[in-house]
C-alpha cells in the first residue's frame, strides 16, 4: 500500500504553481508528498503546516513553515483521507490532526485529496469516526453522540492532540448524511472538531495507482 501512498504524494506536485504558499496535511500518504515538495522547494514560498509532525519533516527538507493568519487564504491545499466517498467528502483525522486540517482545507481553493484504493467507500463510517474533544467535555460528548447517532463513542486513550485536547472514535456508524451528521455533532458543547468532511469536501481525489486516478 505504501506504493499507492507514494503515486499519489508524487502526482499531488502537479497542482504547484511557482511561488505559492501549500497547505500541507498530515499522515504516511501526505509524507510522501512532503519529501516530492522538498525537491522542488525552490518553486514554492513555503507550507502552512497541520501539525507538529509534518512541521518536521517540512523544516528538515528546508521548506519554511509560515503562519495562517500571515498568509491568508491559501491556493492549495494537499492531505490524505482515511475513507473517501464517492462525492469526495471525507474522514479524517486518524492521525489526530482533523483540526488544523479542517482550518487550513476551509481556507484554500482548491483541497487535493491522496489516497491509496483502499479508501474508497461507498458509504462513510466504518473507519471509526474521530471527533477532537475539550477534555473536561470527553464524557458528556460521548453520552450525547450515542444518544444521537447510535454509535459507539471509545476514548482514544494515551493520544492529545497538538491542541492539548482528546480524541473519541465513533464506531458503528453508516454515514447516510454526512453533511447533517457533521452539523448535528458540531452543535454538542465541548466538540472542537469532528473529522467529517462533508460540508467543505475535497476538490480533486488522486488514487494512488499505476499510473495514478484523479477524480
Ligand atoms: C490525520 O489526522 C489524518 O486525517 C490523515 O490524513 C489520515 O489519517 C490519512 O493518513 P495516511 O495517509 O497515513 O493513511
Amino acid at each position: 500500500m505504501s506504493e499507492a501512498k507514494r503515486l499519489a504524494g508524487e502526482k499531488a506536485i502537479d497542482y504547484i504553481e511557482d511561488g505559492m504558499v501549500v497547505g500541507v496535511g498530515t499522515g504516511s500518504t501526505v509524507a510522501y508528498f512532503i519529501d516530492a515538495l522538498g525537491r522542488i522547494r525552490d518553486r514554492i514560498q513555503g507550507a502552512v503546516s497541520s501539525s507538529e509532525q509534518s512541521t518536521q519533516r517540512l523544516r528538515a527538507l528546508g521548506i519554511e513553515v509560515m503562519d495562517l493568519n500571515a498568509t491568508g487564504p491559501l491556493p492549495l491545499y494537499v492531505d490524505g483521507a482515511d475513507e473517501c466517498d464517492a462525492h469526495k467528502r471525507l474522514i479524517k483525522g486518524g492521525g489526530a490532526a482533523l483540526t488544523r486540517e479542517k482550518i487550513i482545507a476551509e481556507a484554500s481553493r482548491t483541497f487535493v485529496c491522496i489516497v491509496d484504493p483502499a479508501k474508497r467507500v461507498d458509504v462513510l463510517g466504518r473507519f471509526p469516526l474521530p471527533v477532537e474533544v475539550i477534555p473536561m467535555a470527553r464524557s458528556l460528548v460521548a453520552r450525547e453522540i450515542l444518544a444521537q447517532t447510535g454509535g459507539q463513542p471509545v476514548w482514544r486513550d494515551g493520544v492529545t492532540t497538538d491542541n492539548g485536547n482528546w480524541i473519541l472514535d465513533i464506531h458503528g456508524l453508516r454515514i447516510v448524511d454526512p453533511v447533517g451528521l457533521e452539523s448535528a455533532i458540531n452543535q454538542i458543547p465541548g466538540v472542537v472538531s469532528v473529522g467529517l468532511f462533508a460540508r467543505r469536501p475535497a476538490d480533486v481525489v488522486i488514487v494512488g495507482g499505476e499510473p495514478p486516478l484523479v477524480l
